[in-house]
């Protein structure tokens, strides 16, 4: 019995398989590629000896994903697969609804037939879209997503609660995971985005590797405590964790369950940089900009329904969040492409 485990190379998927192989499941991994690279294969074998199962697929891909699914033994799915940029969903609404929201259908048809009932989903804090209040409570409204992106997540939310309202025997977990940031204690993986990152870590870390001049901090005007963005920073290995516990969940045969990942307390942009400045004595230059289109003031996590149901409770801050980001990208400058 093994865990299928879509997405696995791709920075979350790739910590959480880390912990798995490290509790003894076995794990087969199915990515394409897209924005992760085989290199990871190589670094997770370093760090815990142990090879899960490759195959180079498509997730929406049906036939591809059929023969696995004949092949394979498959207890329980973990479904990272998706794109995730924001600016790039803007763009092309159009593929990431057939990526994320097609390959998500493929997996539940073949869940379906093959009778896998076990299933974790990757969903995102931005189905609360902007949120009337914090901390963001799991049944509190979601939708008004203010990007592609976001719908997708929503949409397959949606998906997986009609399948499990049709499906009696299915175990879904969906975690809404807030931003997770930090990298493996190794050194070995972490987050290595293609081109300019959008996300605020991996900026940080090449401005102090002095492949970017600074950082451009968007807007100073928001109602938080220092006029900057606030957000749940979630350490990557706490977050992986968060999928072994909910993996444990579902041997009760829960049906469908819903859990916010995050650490419950907000960061601002600038406390993040001083957080980051301070572990690492490395100054960050930055510049105040515009504020980025659709972006909200602050969110953050209420956690203790993760904690009470699911014994989940993060063990790492900001601070081992930014010491372990800037090992992650001083070890490899070039992410994974130094060879
Ligand atoms: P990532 O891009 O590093 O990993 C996603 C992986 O999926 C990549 O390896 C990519 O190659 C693969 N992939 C994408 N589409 C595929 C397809 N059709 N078939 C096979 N493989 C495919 O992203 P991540 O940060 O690890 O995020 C993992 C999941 O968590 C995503 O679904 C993302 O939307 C969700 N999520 C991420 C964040 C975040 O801030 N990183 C926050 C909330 C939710
Ligand atoms: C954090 C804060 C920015 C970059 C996004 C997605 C969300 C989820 C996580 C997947 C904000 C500020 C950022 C920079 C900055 N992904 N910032 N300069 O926007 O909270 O969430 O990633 O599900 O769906 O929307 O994360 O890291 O982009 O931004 O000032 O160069 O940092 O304005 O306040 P965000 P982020």
């Amino acid at each position: 019995m093994a865990i299928l485990v879509t997405g696995g190379t791709g920075y979350i998927g790739s910590h959480t398989v880390v912990d798995l192989l490290d509790n003894g499941y076995d794990v087969i991994i199915v990515d394409n590629f897209s924005n992760s690279k085989p290199e990871v294969l190589n670094r997770i074998y370093t760090i815990t000896n142990r090879r899960p199962k490759f195959y180079r697929a498509d997730v929406s891909d049906y036939e591809a994903m059929a023969e696995i699914f004949e092949k394979e033994y498959i207890e329980a799915v973990i479904h990272f697969a998706g794109l995730k940029s924001v600016a790039e969903s803007v763009e092309k609404p159009e593929l990431y609804f057939d990526n994320n929201v097609g390959s998500s259908k493929v997996l539940l048809k073949l869940m379906e037939i093959h009778r896998v009932s076990n299933l974790v989903f990757s969903s995102s804090a931005t189905v609360y879209g902007v949120p009337q209040h914090v901390p963001l409570k799991e049944d509190d409204q979601v939708g008004g997503c203010t990007n592609p992106y976001g719908q997708t997540k929503l949409d397959i939310e949606y998906l997986l609660k009609d399948f499990a309202k049709a499906h009696p025997e299915a175990n879904i977990a969906i975690l809404r995971y807030f931003n997770p940031i930090g990298a493996h204690q190794s050194g070995l993986i972490g987050e290595d985005p293609n081109g300019i990152p959008n996300n605020l870590m991996p900026y940080i870390t090449q401005v102090a590797i002095g492949k970017r001049p600074h950082l451009n901090v968007y807007g100073s005007d928001y109602k938080t405590i220092d006029g900057t963005g606030v957000r749940d920073y979630i350490h990557v290995v706490d977050l992986a964790r968060g999928h072994l516990c909910a993996l444990k969940k579902l041997e009760e045969k829960p049906g469908l369950v819903i859990y916010n990942l995050g650490t419950g307390k907000g960061t601002s942009v600038l406390q993040l940089v001083h957080a980051f400045e301070q572990a690492n004595n490395i100054k960050i230059p930055y510049v105040i900009c515009e504020r980025r289109p659709g972006d909200i003031d602050e969110n953050y996590a209420e956690v203790s329904k993760a904690y009470e149901q699911l014994g989940f409770k993060t063990k790492y801050d900001i601070v081992d969040a930014c010491r372990d980001s800037w090992r992650w990208q001083s070890n490899n400058p070039n992410g994974y492409d130094q060879y």
